[in-house]
């Protein structure tokens, strides 16, 4: 999963090309460059590591030249070298490439290429080149090529010969083109260019991008239509607004968007989605809730508070798993696919997977442009606003926002709670629980000493019970996926089973406890592990564990039901002082990437 971005125009091709990556950062750091047509002639500058090694380059370099483009890579095929790194070229061929080329050694077989990297995307150039070089011509040469290609893909690519016009084509992977800056761009994400109209591309669309417009075939090359469309909103680099990092502005916004969520799906005091019928909720005899990474756990909260509420049990699944588990579906089901970027592969996979077995998919979504809107039949849109930082923290709290009032939906259809209820439900939501998801500085203080004290902890075992129990797995992938700290979460009751066995001095246990039934049971777990030597933090309800020689978070909580609103906070917070201390980026943690689009 990477990020692609190209322009050709009567204006500086850098500028924009170097502006996209930038906003594509999200989506992989491993490397980046770009080519420029400078003089007749195209030019390659590539470098590893954050795009600001690049910019130095750049600044060397001084490339001049109207036409170019861009990728910043997230490696998949090939270690993170400069020789890897994008643009790849071969002969009169230059190209940059979002995705994965399953067949890359087949492909590359089929030319004479003698390859520099290994990267299945050199061997995709070559190919493209040995077809160029029979044919001279870009559209044929790009729509014989793509016809050998298993896998997913968004190509930009240029031509020695064909001057100031590159050609967009795509499968599986997001890619859009359009009027940018007095030319024509493409890229990965609409929201990092500043177009003008753009275009989606569809599977199988190829798009000829010249100084003058661009013109669109169909995978066969007959030229095709398209509509035109027009950003729902004005572009905006990225901004942290004074932050140090996009995380903590982030998770500081966490009240007003919680609230934000919540007023867009709470009308005359009850849960109220636009364009889903009522009937989906009354016909949902068992939840169905598909997502990756932190999606999946906000799937995990919304079935354990649906048992509570509505007594209806649910299948929770990870998409990857998911999509090759041969569920079987009709017309009578409705799953529900969480994603914060709307572009996951997985998860998309999912949606289609059910879509053609004539379920109805109901998206809860962040980014309103993203595929996943397109393809669900219904979307409940969260309300985060952009999410740079690739730890996810606010868009978890919001969807766990849209998934209670779906849950608190379901009982007013289902009647398993009275209008008055749901509605007094829906006014704490909106009053109390936004003000229990917000920070002191106070809390700031306690979660930042903490985490002085456990920085050089090689590990920590997330434990609780019940809903905490469900929130670990959260609080344990937050830790983990920027401070690097190994960590694992576990049922508190399942610790003595085995796991106990790695407890020993120096290891963290942290512990959640809100659940005033499972307090002494809960309190009966720590104290196992601390009798082994496990040093306790307990991120608890006021007035839990007063008595106890813990490390204490204590949150208030003014309603049980409600917890992981004021607890999710608190143990992002945790992580991302854990990472600050360790002197780690909490934006972009190694090997990470914001919006996984590939298998
Ligand atoms: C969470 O912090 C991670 N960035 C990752 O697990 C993420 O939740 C997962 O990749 C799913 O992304 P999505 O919500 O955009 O589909």
């Amino acid at each position: 999963m990477c990020g692609i971005v190209g322009y050709t125009g009567k204006n500086e091709a850098l500028p924009v090309v170097t502006g996209g990556l930038f906003a594509l950062e999200y989506r992989g750091y491993d490397s980046s460059g770009v080519a420029v047509l400078c003089g007749g002639k195209t030019e390659i500058v590539k470098k590893t590591g954050k795009l600001e090694n690049l910019m130095a380059a750049l600044e060397k370099a001084q490339l001049k030249g109207t036409c170019g483009i861009g990728h910043t890579r997230w490696a998949t095929h090939g270690e993170v070298t400069e020789t890897n790194a994008h643009p790849h070229t071969v002969g009169k061929t230059v190209l940059v490439h979002n995705g994965i080329i399953e067949n890359y050694v087949s492909v590359g077989k089929m030319t004479n290429t003698d390859f520099k990297s290994t990267t299945d995307t050199e061997r995709a150039c070559a190919l493209f080149n040995e077809l160029y070089e029979r044919c001279g011509d870009g559209l044929q040469t790009i729509t014989s090529a793509c016809r050998e290609f298993v896998g997913s893909y968004a190509f930009l690519v240029m031509f020695k010969d064909e001057p100031d016009i590159f050609y967009a084509v795509r499968n599986g992977c997001p890619l859009v083109v359009g009027t940018a800056d007095g030319g024509f761009a493409a890229c990965s994400d609409v929201a990092a260019c500043d177009f003008g109209e753009y275009y989606k591309l569809s599977d199988g669309d190829v798009a000829k991008v010249t100084k003058d417009g661009i013109s669109f075939f169909d995978k066969d090359g007959v030229a095709i239509s398209k509509e035109a469309l027009t950003p729902k909103k004005s572009f905006s680099a990225p901004d942290k607004c004074g932050f140090p990092h996009y995380m903590l502005k982030e998770m500081e916004e966490i009240p007003t968007v919680l609230k934000n969520t919540l007023e867009a799906h709470i009308k005359d005091g009850l849960p109220y989605f636009e364009g889903v019928e009522d009937e989906i909720f009354k016909n949902m005899n068992r939840l169905c809730i598909v997502g990756c990474g932190t999606a999946y756990h906000a799937g995990l909260v919304c079935e354990h508070i649906s048992r509570q509420l509505t007594g209806i049990e649910g299948d929770i699944y990870i998409a990857s798993e998911y999509r090759y588990s041969g569920h079987k579906l009709n017309k009578d089901d409705a799953v529900i696919f969480i994603t914060q970027s709307g572009e996951t592969a997985d998860t998309l996979a999912c949606i289609r997977m059910c879509r053609a077995q004539g379920a109805y998919t109901l998206g809860v979504v962040n980014v309103p442009t993203s595929t996943a809107v397109e393809e669900c039949d219904g979307v409940i849109l969260t309300h985060a606003g952009s999410e740079i930082a690739v730890a996810s923290t606010k868009a978890y709290v919001t969807q766990l926002a849209a998934l209670y009032l779906i849950v608190l939906k379901m009982s007013l259809v289902k009647g398993t709670l009275t209008e008055d209820e749901v509605r007094g439900l829906c006014g704490e939501l909106l009053n109390d629980v936004c003000a229990d998801s917000k920070l002191s500085d106070t809390d700031k203080i306690t979660i930042n000493r903490i985490a002085e004290k456990y920085a050089d902890c090689r590990d920590m075992f997330y434990i609780g019970r019940g809903i905490d129990s469900v929130l670990c797995s959260e609080a344990s992938l937050k830790l983990k996926e920027i401070s690097y700290v190994h960590s694992e979460a576990y049922p508190s009751g399942e610790l003595k089973h085995g796991t106990i066995s790695l407890i020993t001095e120096g290891v963290g246990v942290f512990a959640i406890l809100t659940d005033e039934r499972l307090y002494l049971k809960s309190i009966g777990n720590i104290e196992e592990a601390a009798a082994r030597g496990g040093s306790v933090i307990a991120l608890c309800k006021e007035g839990f564990c007063k008595d106890k020689n813990y490390d204490l978070i204590p949150c208030r909580i003014s309603n049980d039901l409600f917890a992981p609103f004021a607890v999710a906070p608190r143990f992002q917070y945790f992580a991302y002082c854990m990472t600050i201390i360790k002197n780690l980026d909490p934006d972009k943690p190694r090997n990470l990437a914001k919006s996984v689009t590939v298998e």
